[in-house]
């Protein structure tokens, strides 16, 4: 297929450069129109789109640099070439620093033209690439890449879907590896703001001067190290999204300043008197249980009250184990893709297992189980996997069998553990021991000897 041919514009109110102009465009390839003022080019662009304006500096009416700031502020992507006559370089340099691609000076040489003009289509082309690449990084954002049937991540969806074209505060929360981020990142994407910026501040990853200085900003000087000003992170996501990750982790100090900013959509700068007003939307992600948090007096109950306007609870994996195959599928054509894999399918017994499993750390525990298989997969098939270990107590609470357990193994275990604690409070008199047990003496003694439990060591352990 070959490309479409570039659409030029020339704005020159000199019908001699006019006619020389067309005649070279048209013979090196390109779509040309020409016009004789600024005022009939906008006029003109505004009934069809150029991929490149070659404008005269100096016309009557409003001239060529009126139009550049013009289209600069309009049509970003439109790339401009000026020309100048000999004596008014200046003219030119004035237009490159305002955005021009280029310039010509007169008297035009028909090589230089064309050069010029490669160069700057070149970048409108890499311009419409990057805008391409963006757009897909938004689509992926979306909801089209997260993975999920069952009524409850169904639910969550549906409120996603509903309270993204607000400007609501929404409170996400959730085990770890359940995708709060991902959600959280389709809330944007999925709003109004999705060209504004998604910044994203984990809240657990720095101290407290940091995070306030992190989230709110901070004046020159404001503390030592304080070289220059730095904006916050509520600045920078100034008409756009802002997450505010592990937030369950900020100190209640912090919580108060968090508030008031919440509140009033102004804040002033660590060490600052200035107040900035900033338009923001809030997503907050947390694994914990703010209300508990509150009851425990780490979390200020005015902050929850504000936060928990739209509360969206992310299931964990085990609560919504038939989107295993689902996920599955997904990170197999994933990660087979991006480690150059011909990965089809996985064993019907490796697929048991990971039914089987407990998951704790859910979705992301998953992906790194898949990712590690297709690596692993020699052909089409992945036919085995490699589970990470459960925590046993863990897994016999969610009435699973710890990973590679039979039921023998795990009420062994069991009967292990008991017995092992018993003799610990009772200092390894075994009588007192079987007392607490509930059997004989002899019982408590065949059994220590079938589980091969040496006393004296467990009782000094
Ligand atoms: N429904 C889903 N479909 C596809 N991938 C998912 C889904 N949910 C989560 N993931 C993937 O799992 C990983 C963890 O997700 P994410 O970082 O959003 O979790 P989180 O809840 O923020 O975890 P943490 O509390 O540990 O920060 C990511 O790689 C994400 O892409
Ligand atoms: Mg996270």
């Amino acid at each position: 297929m070959t490309p479409p041919r570039a659409r030029i514009l020339v704005v020159d109110d000199d019908r001699a450069v006019r006619s020389a102009l067309r005649v070279n465009l048209k013979k090196a390839g390109y779509e040309v129109r020409l016009v004789s003022s600024a005022e009939e080019a906008i006029e003109a662009l505004a009934e069809r789109e150029v991929d490149l304006v070659v404008s005269d500096v100096k016309m009557p009416g409003r001239g060529g640099m009126a139009l550049l700031e013009e289209l600069r502020e309009h049509r970003p992507e439109t790339r401009v070439i000026m020309m100048t006559g000999h004596g008014n370089v200046e003219d030119a340099v004035t237009a490159m620093k305002q955005g021009a691609s280029d310039y010509i000076i007169k008297p035009i040489s028909k090589n230089e033209l064309l050069l010029v003009i490669q160069r700057a289509l070149r970048e409108r082309a890499l311009l419409a690439e990057v805008k391409q690449l963006r757009a897909e990084v938004k689509e992926r954002f979306g909801f089209e890449n997260i993975i999920g049937a069952t009524p409850s991540i169904q639910r969550v969806f549906e409120l996603v879907g509903a309270v993204a074209a607000s400007s609501a505060i929404v409170l996400l929360t959730g085990p770890t590896g359940t995708g709060k981020e991902l959600f959280s990142r389709a809330v944007h994407y999925r709003s109004p703001r999705r060209d504004g910026p998604f910044i994203a501040i984990n809240c657990a990853a720095l101290p407290q001067s940091l995070l306030e200085s992190e989230l709110f900003g901070h004046e020159k000087g404001a503390f030592t190290g304080a070289i220059r000003q730095h904006r916050g992170k509520f600045e920078q996501a100034d008409g756009g999204t802002l997450l505010l990750d592990e937030l369950g982790e900020v100190p209640l100090s912090t919580q108060v300043r968090l508030l008031r900013v919440l509140e009033s959509g102004e804040l002033q700068r660590v060490g600052g008197s200035e107040t900035i007003k900033i338009d923001v939307r809030v997503v907050a992600a947390t694994n914990r249980d703010l209300r508990a948090e509150v009851k425990a007096g780490r979390f200020r109950e005015d902050l929850f009250y504000r936060l928990n306007v739209f509360h969206i609870p992310i299931p964990s994996l085990s609560e919504r184990r038939d989107d295993i195959p689902l996920l599955v599928e997904h990170f197999l054509e994933k990660y087979s893709k991006r480690h150059k894999r011909s990965v089809q399918r996985i064993a019907p017994a490796a697929m048991s297992r990971l039914m089987g499993h407990l998951w704790p750390g859910n979705i992301r525990e998953l992906e790194h189980v898949i990712e590690r298989g297709v690596i692993l997969c020699q052909g089409a098939e992945v036919t085995d996997v490699l589970l990470p270990e459960t925590e046993p107590e863990l897994a016999l609470e969610a009435g699973l069998l710890p990973a590679g357990q039979t039921l023998t193994d795990a009420l062994a275990e069991t009967e292990r553990r008991l017995i092992v604690e018993s003799l610990k409070l009772d200092k390894g008199v075994q009588a007192r021991a079987a007392r607490r047990l509930g059997i004989s003496r002899s019982n408590l003694n065949y059994r220590i000897q079938k589980l091969g439990i040496i006393v004296k060591d467990v009782v000094y352990e």
